[in-house]
């Protein structure tokens, strides 16, 4: 029977972090993230590896989100996890450790769309977020997304516009290496860009129909443009991180703001929430703000904690398809390519 007083588990295990997190009536109890570290040495996320760092580190980390709710496992009214998009061998495991875990404690399984959740954070109830309205538009962006979506209900959602090559946060990442820093670079990017000027260097915007993006292009002239200006001055890096930083971060805000106003114009739809790892991402968060004075937009930024791989936002979705009666299957699989 469905409970109106309820405590939703949330797992999350699509590429590179291990989540869980426990809701209660719309509020968070807790949010527990193993980050792994392991890819760092590598440049990025080697899906073997991440596999089995998710094996490793489930049980503890669910564990961790019960001890910090101060709750028992025998309270929890369902199980969410995510089972799509994200590396097979990720989701493998939070579905199996899901399933057997509400199969065990006799409560239903709740499957969950990564990307769905990443819009839906917004509906966590907290003193720093409003929740949107429908309709509104959401601009996903991520290390393996970049979407507008149209929001008409939590589960409508159709999207108008997506990237035709890399994603936006691979963008960020493969920038980042260009200049060796660490993966993920996207946040290097950020800090370094809040101390530089954003004019000092000028970056072709790529061209795509309206609501379309693309980042492959400007991965490639960025390579190409540092590549020129390390061969004339080998310290051109070093003694311009900055700027570079600045001016980069600079380019992309605008192009993802430009197809946001494109968005706004073709739906009519004034409301925007943002979601997915890029959202955390100074640049993006201001001109989003500013958009609101600007072209008199109602503008939705996720706390920061929610902004990047979470169980949190996994947790809310299973309990608004908790209230909605929607269970999985028991035959439920891990979707690798799930869609909106
Ligand atoms: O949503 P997410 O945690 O994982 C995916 O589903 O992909 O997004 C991770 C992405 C990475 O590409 C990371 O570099 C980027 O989000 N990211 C940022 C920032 N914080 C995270 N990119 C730019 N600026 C940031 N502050
Ligand atoms: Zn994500």
């Amino acid at each position: 029977m469905i409970q109106k007083n309820n405590y939703i588990l949330g797992i999350e295990s699509s590429c590179d972090d291990t989540a869980a997190a426990v809701i209660h009536n719309g509020k968070v109890l807790s949010n527990v993230v193993a980050t792994q570290k392991i890819h760092e040495e590598y440049g990025g996320v080697v899906p073997e590896l991440a596999s089995r760092a998710h094996q490793q580190n489930i049980v503890p980390v669910v564990q961790l989100a019960l001890r910090k709710a101060n709750i028992d496992k025998k309270q929890l009214n369902a199980i969410a996890f995510t089972s799509g998009p994200g590396l097979m061998g990720s989701l493998l495991v939070g579905t199996s450790f899901s399933k057997s875990l509400a199969i065990g404690l006799d409560i239903p399984l709740i499957d969950v769309n990564h990307m769905q959740a990443h819009i839906l954070a917004h509906f966590i109830k907290e003193e720093e977020q409003t929740a949107p309205n429908f309709p509104f538009l959401a601009l996903t962006i991520s290390g393996g997304h970049t979407q507008i979506v149209t929001v008409s209900d939590y589960f409508k959602m159709e999207v108008i516009g997506q990237t035709i090559d890399d994603a936006v946060g691979e963008a960020f990442d493969k920038s980042a290496k260009t200049l060796g820093l660490p993966y993920p670079g996207g946040p290097l990017i950020d800090t370094y860009a809040q101390k530089g000027n954003p004019k000092a260097f000028k970056f072709p915007k790529p061209k795509v129909s309206p609501l379309d993006f693309s980042f492959s292009g400007l991965k490639t002239s960025f390579l190409y443009f540092i590549q020129k200006n390390v061969a004339l001055n080998p310290q051109f890096i070093s003694e311009n991180i900055e700027d570079i930083c600045a001016s980069l971060q600079f380019t992309i805000v605008d192009y993802l703001m430009d197809k946001l106003k494109n968005a706004v114009k073709h739906t009519g739809i004034k409301e925007i929430a943002i979601g997915g790892g890029v959202s955390a991402n100074s640049g993006i968060r201001k001109a989003l703000k500013e958009a609101e004075t600007k072209y008199g937009w109602k503008t939705h930024i996720p706390k920061f904690e929610y902004c990047t791989d979470n169980a949190a936002m996994i947790a809310i979705v299973g309990e608004l398809k908790y209230k909605q009666g929607i269970f999985a299957e028991s035959n439920v699989s891990a979707n690798p390519r799930l869609k909106i």
